[in-house]
């Protein structure tokens, strides 16, 4: 039985969403144990609940505390993602395996620093783009490889959500676009607005 002791960094949506994936893990690989050994989140409360919730052994705000815990062998990283370079980078300068939530980093730059941190430390990591599996996706791509959709001289995505559509939620980092938010906050050039507000 192998375990992997895991330091989970940001504990709300996709922190508890990781964590309820620890625990189905040796549901698919039986020779693997998860152990949730540390949590952290600038919410003290969060991290706490996540802690009661799952069995993280110890409790911090301040993800530096993980990344330096030597019991941990794993970083899991989804806090927002202008903070994700910086975890990501000491963590590997730490010698932990890590697993950053997409988008990987807000910059070009910050991502190749992240790959270099990786790369020179030897250590494992993964950024779930799990829209990759996506069976839609899956076959639009499988169309595309196989030629029936004819030649591609330009693509425009879009992934419309409605969860911040009421005008009274409050805004988040997700409406701030210095910190990696909404594409119409960046075209609206006010970073400092809701957006579910008008633009
Ligand atoms: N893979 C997916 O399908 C998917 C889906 C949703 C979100 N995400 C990504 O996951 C990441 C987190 O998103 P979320 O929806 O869980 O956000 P969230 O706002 O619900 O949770 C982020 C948590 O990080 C904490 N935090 C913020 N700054 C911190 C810091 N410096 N140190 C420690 N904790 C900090 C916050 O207090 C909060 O609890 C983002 O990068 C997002 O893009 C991925």
């Amino acid at each position: 039985m192998k375990e992997v002791k895991v330091g989970l960094i940001g504990a709300n949506w996709m922190g508890s969403f990781h964590s309820v994936g620890l625990t189905n893990v040796r549901q698919a690989y039986h020779d693997v144990k998860p152990v949730f050994e540390h949590v952290a989140d600038v919410n003290e409360a969060a991290a706490q609940l996540a802690a009661d919730r799952f069995g993280y052994k110890k409790v911090s705000t301040d993800w530096h505390a993980v990344v330096s815990d030597p019991e941990v062998e794993l970083v899991i990283i989804a806090t927002p993602n202008f903070t994700h370079a910086e975890i990501a980078v000491a963590a590997a300068q730490a010698g932990k395996h890590i697993l950053c939530e997409k988008p990987m980093a807000n910059t070009l730059a910050d991502s190749r620093a992240m790959v270099e941190a990786v790369e020179a430390a030897g250590v494992k990591s993964l950024v779930d783009f799990i829209y990759t599996k996506c069976p839609a996706n899956v076959l639009a791509k499988e169309l595309m490889d196989a030629g029936k959709l004819g030649d591609f001289v330009t693509f425009r995505g879009e992934f419309d959500c409605s969860y911040c559509a009421d005008p009274n939620t409050p805004a988040t980092w997700r409406q701030l676009a210095a910190a990696g938010g909404n594409r119409r906050e960046r075209r609206a050039g006010r970073p400092d607005r809701a957006c579910c507000e008008p633009v």
